[in-house]
């Protein structure tokens, strides 16, 4: 159950007119989505994650934003107990990065999930296709491929049209979902469950918050507007649990690839505390006030809660608008919860903002650039 700790004056008609346009959108297919799992699809992952497990050491991850930040915020979360560990890669260019990577694989047993929605991103394929080459050395063509997962359109792309090639297992990134709206498709069950996280918790609690956090959502959406209007325009997520950080991380590419356009937008950023109250610390208490504080209050012990109400009263004091999403566990089903959450406020905050929380021009416009350049 996701609590807030404000209330403000929400205009009903216009969030439920966003509602409608939401449910409408051709890219909302996230909206229900935890309440209509494809079943048949949702064994296939589990029966893959087993495969995985069976045989790998270590799963790559490859890919980028949407098709990887989701997973790896719960995976370093949670601290899931697997026998398969995850490797990430192909989110950067950076050749020290994946040579790294691929000695720190060694001679172990690994599988490759390449994860790209379009199927076409420069740094994934570059990752995918160095990986793939180890692979195929370790286990020759057929046994390579048959421990490559590919995630990724239903019927385009080049991704799909090598995964159909060489049979690789396909999952499919729905068309209706967008990649940051994505991590609970395959695009993040599949990694996962491979890492040992309980999807099925996972997905109940977004099934929950499906009917639950509309009212809350649309305060905090409320909530952002109003402050935006305000000039507010820098939001910094706060949380108290240092494994949240890539959660963080998350948020920041949900809020500002969905709503950073037509030069509109709340600057999305981010602290850890108790650590960085030794150093953003200081600007949040004190420096310019264009900004204001979203607090993820996850259950905690009683030291940590007093940080947490300490800072709550010293900003508050040092004029920050301070908001507070109580979160009910620090477990699967939590993180369902507010994964659904906040996908949900920032589809309607983007809204309310008149900005399609659904395309991102920006980031094609700098692939089209680097496509040039290579
Ligand atoms: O949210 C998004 O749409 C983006 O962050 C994409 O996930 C990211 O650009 C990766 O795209 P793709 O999955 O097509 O490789």
């Amino acid at each position: 159950m996701i609590t807030v700790n404000f209330s403000s004056k929400v205009d009903t008609e216009k969030i439920s007119q966003v509602l409608t346009e939401i449910s409408k959108d051709p890219m909302g297919g996230w909206f229900e989505l935890p309440k209509r799992v494809d079943m048949a699809e949702f064994a296939r992952i589990k029966e893959a994650a087993k495969k995985i497990n069976d045989e790998s050491e270590y799963l790559v991850c490859i890919g980028i934003g949407g098709s990887y930040l989701g997973h790896r915020a719960l995976i370093e979360a949670l601290r899931p107990r697997s026998d398969t560990k995850i490797i990430y890669a192909g989110n950067s260019l950076s050749k020290r990065e994946l040579d790294h990577e691929l000695k720190r694989l060694g001679d172990h047993d690994f599988s490759i999930n390449v994860i790209s929605k379009s199927g076409t991103t420069l740094e994934p394929a570059i990752a995918f296709t160095e990986f793939k080459k180890k692979l195929i050395e370790k286990y020759g063509e057929e046994g390579a491929y048959s421990r490559i997962y590919a995630t990724t359109d239903a019927n385009k792309g080049t991704l799909h049209d090598e995964a159909v090639a060489n049979n690789y297992t396909r999952f499919v990134v729905p068309d209706n979902v967008g990649g940051r709206y994505s991590v609970l498709t395959a695009v993040g069950l599949l990694p996962l469950a491979v890492g040992g996280v309980d999807i099925d918790k996972l997905l109940e609690g977004a099934a929950e918050a499906v009917d639950q956090v509309i009212e809350p959502a649309s305060q905090y959406a409320w909530m952002r507007f109003t402050l935006g209007q305000r000039n507010y325009d820098t939001e910094v997520f706060a949380s108290f649990e240092p494994s949240t950080m890539y959660f963080n991380e998350w948020l920041k590419q949900l809020f500002g690839e969905s709503e950073g356009k037509n030069q509109k937008g709340i600057f999305p950023a981010s602290v850890i505390y108790s650590t960085d109250l030794h150093s953003l610390g200081q600007f949040m208490q004190d420096g310019r006030r264009n900004l204001f504080e979203t607090i993820i209050n996850f259950p905690t012990d009683e030291m940590n809660q007093k940080v947490v109400s300490a800072v709550v009263k010293a900003h508050t004091a040092g004029n920050i608008p301070v908001l507070s999403i109580g979160v009910s566990s620090f477990d699967e089903k939590g993180f369902g919860e507010l994964i659904y959450f906040f996908e949900l406020s920032c589809a309607i905050s983007a809204k309310l903002q008149g900005v399609n929380p659904f395309d991102q021009p920006g980031v094609e416009a700098y692939k089209a650039e680097l496509k040039q350049l290579l």
